[in-house]
């Protein structure tokens, strides 16, 4: 509550510069007339969205069927994504983006690429005519298994072309959390590459490949990119190099006339239980939603240099690293490593070379060049910035402010998006020419979005008020469902209100009515912009041989947000040692990856409990956090163990 209330002190006010609006994609009077349009009908705001931002092979019928919670968008529409990303480029009055950049690449080690829309194009056909030799037809599953190389991207709109549904799979994951979501997906082939530029190292994916497919029945093929040339084992008859099938492979692959409702992918994200979830995500709405949302939201113009320095791995390097940009025929920047190799200031250096004018990236990377020191980027040319985008966490005003002063030298209007992998696109986001912005609000709802906070029995509080963020329409990118799932989906997203979308964030709304996210509400921590479920950490963690119960809870951290806390209560007669600690922080790493392993393993003889054995997480929280007053307990079983949970620490 302290922090709210601190956040909510925040009165200061950053409105748009004339010359911003004046030259913006969408004046203030078209964000006005927008927003009119939008709220006396969202269907006719989203259907025009659909012609302006998207082509389509043939119009659609009706522009929304809504059988709750069952969304179909432009029903009767035929389209293909990869069509509107790259062929509509290449003719028309468009087609002098033929030789214009798509792709800017830069490797860590420092290597580039300049990818043209005219080269995507054809290597997109290819990589196409290559998937349908490998057997791979409409409907098919594909899991992507990349690092931040251009063939991600390349790999992902060849599925679109013939009406594949890929599935990218985050190159940090494990073996395990890979083979997982092979199988959950059905996968027939993976895209994969030896390894990848990682801290001015190549580090492996084929192996985390080889052990995932193992015992994997759905895969037939793996195609593998050769990125750092190190030695790699190759499977015959099952494996085959990128660069072979491509060399011969035809360029000329027709896009498919696919229905508006077809899979164009599935991602998963973290839950409240220890099984990610298969988001998916379709053809139609999909593209309109994240192609409108990228022009207007980052004013998107020909000669932006755009950069999202979010990976392919996760939503947003889909929608704003991939689909978006491309769909409006935009710049992408893409780079492979760290931010800090060979030196702090690799991202200042990049945006002073390749001159990016539009930066969308995370409040942990901000909160993280804050601790580095404002030298770094102060040694570089950042002039050619005009404006910056913030995704995947609250972002704190200080760091707000930072971003504004040094990155932006106070000229560039800040968007702080909020969104999820469910909703496919952005959601709430001040319109950079109009929106008056306050360090660490989000704002309002992008037109067409009819968001809103609500009680736990649907009662709308009138602001300033806090409550459960709540989206009361269908919107075009949302999912359309969880993989083979659809109880799931059902219970996790519609079941707390009638026909009300429920995100899983709390919010509070200010005397203006804009909206400042505070963050999940359920069992799912945010680390670092990532969402990890407090249930996929406990079950990695039990599964070592000498752990009897683990309670994973979030404790909030300056850099990463939300930090990983892990209580372990050994199997009798092992020690709660420095070792054992690092071999469940490998234990984790094992099954899901490094961005989940605890930050704190603390070791207990028991955990807080009710009299009917659940545990008081409320509590776990507290005593993570540090604090030491702590809340209600009159449920709790035993309040020795309380104290005794307080002194446990990190041996
Ligand atoms: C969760 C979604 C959307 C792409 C990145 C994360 C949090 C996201 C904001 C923001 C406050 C935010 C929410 C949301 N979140 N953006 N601007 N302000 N919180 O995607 O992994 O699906 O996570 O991230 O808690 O529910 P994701």
């Amino acid at each position: 509550m302290a922090d709210i209330e601190s956040l909510l002190k925040e009165k200061r006010l950053f409105a748009p510069t004339r010359e911003f609006a004046k030259n913006a994609y969408w004046s203030p009077r078209q964000v006005a007339e927008s927003r009119k349009l939008a709220a006396k009908s969202p269907t006719r705001f989203w259907a025009r969205m659909a012609k302006e931002h998207v082509s389509w092979f043939r119009p659609w019928k009706k522009v929304l069927d809504w059988k709750p919670p069952y969304a179909q968008w432009f029903v009767g529409g035929k389209l293909n994504v990869s069509y509107n990303c790259l062929d509509r480029h290449l003719e028309g009055p468009n087609a002098w983006r033929r030789n214009k950049a798509a792709i800017i690449w830069e490797g860590e080690p420092g290597d580039t690429r300049v990818i043209t829309y005219g080269q995507l194009h054809r290597e997109v056909c290819q990589f196409a005519n290559v998937l349908k030799s490998l057997g791979v037809t409409k409907g098919d599953r594909v899991a992507i298994y990349l690092p931040m190389i251009p063939e991600a991207a390349v790999a992902m709109l060849a599925c679109a072309r013939i009406g594949a549904t890929h599935g990218v799979v985050f190159g940090g994951f494990s073996a395990e959390s890979l083979h997982d979501r092979i199988v959950d997906a059905g996968a027939r082939v993976v895209v994969t590459a030896d390894g990848g530029y990682r801290r001015g190292a190549a580090t492996a994916l084929k192996p985390a490949v080889d052990e995932a497919v193992a015992d994997a029945d759905c895969v037939e093929h793996v195609v593998v990119v050769r990125r750092t040339g190190e030695p790699t084992h190759m499977t015959v008859g099952r494996d085959h190099w990128w660069h072979e099938r491509m060399a011969g492979a035809s360029a000329t692959c027709p896009p498919a006339k696919l229905d508006a409702e077809h899979p164009l992918f599935i991602l998963y994200t973290s839950g409240t239980t220890g099984k990610p979830k298969g988001i998916l995500h379709t053809t139609g709405g999909y593209l309109t939603h994240v192609a409108a949302t990228t022009q207007v939201v980052f004013d998107l113009r020909d000669d932006d240099v755009y950069w999202c320095t979010a990976d392919v791995g996760w939503v947003t390097g889909h929608s704003y690293v991939v689909y978006g940009p491309l769909a409006c025929g935009a710049t992408t920047l893409m780079y492979e490593g760290v931010p800090t190799h060979p030196a702090p200031d690799r991202w200042w250096s990049l945006i002073e070379r390749w001159g990016v004018s539009v930066l969308y990236t995370a409040p942990t990377a901000i909160r993280a060049f804050v601790r580095l020191g404002e030298e770094h980027p102060k040694r570089h040319d950042l002039s050619s910035l005009r404006l910056l985008g913030s995704v995947g966490e609250p972002i704190n005003p200080e760091a707000w402010m930072w971003y504004h002063r040094v990155i932006g030298g106070k000229r560039c209007p800040i968007v702080d998006t909020w969104w999820q992998t469910e909703t496919g696109g952005i959601m709430i986001s001040p319109l950079p020419s109009s929106t008056p912005t306050r360090p660490g609000s989000a704002t309002q709802p992008f037109p067409g979005i009819d968001a809103t906070i609500l009680d736990e029995t649907g009662r709308e509080p009138k602001p300033p008020a806090g409550g459960f963020l709540a989206i009361r329409k269908p919107w075009p990118g949302m999912l359309r469902g969880i993989w083979g799932d659809k109880q799931r989906y059902e219970e996790t997203y519609w079941s707390k209100w009638k026909n009300i979308y429920f995100p899983g964030d709390g919010a509070h709304r200010d005397e203006r009515g804009y909206f400042w996210i505070m963050g999940r509400i359920d069992d799912v921590m945010n680390v670092s912009g990532h969402r990890i479920g407090t249930m996929e950490v406990e079950s990695a963690i039990v599964a070592h041989e000498k752990v009897a119960e683990a309670a994973v809870v979030g404790r909030p951290d300056d850099l990463t947000g939300t930090a990983i806390v892990a209580f372990v209560t050994p199997r009798s007669g092992f020690e709660p040692d420095r070792a054992l600690a690092s071999s469940i922080r490998d234990e984790v790493t094992r099954h899901i990856g490094p961005i989940a392993k605890p930050a704190d393993v603390r070791f207990t003889d028991a955990l807080p409990k009710t009299r009917s054995g659940k545990i008081m997480r409320r509590l776990l929280r507290d005593i993570a956090a540090g604090k030491t007053e702590m809340g209600d307990t009159t449920t709790l079983e035993d309040y020795s163990v309380l104290a005794r949970l307080r002194e446990s620490e990190e041996p």
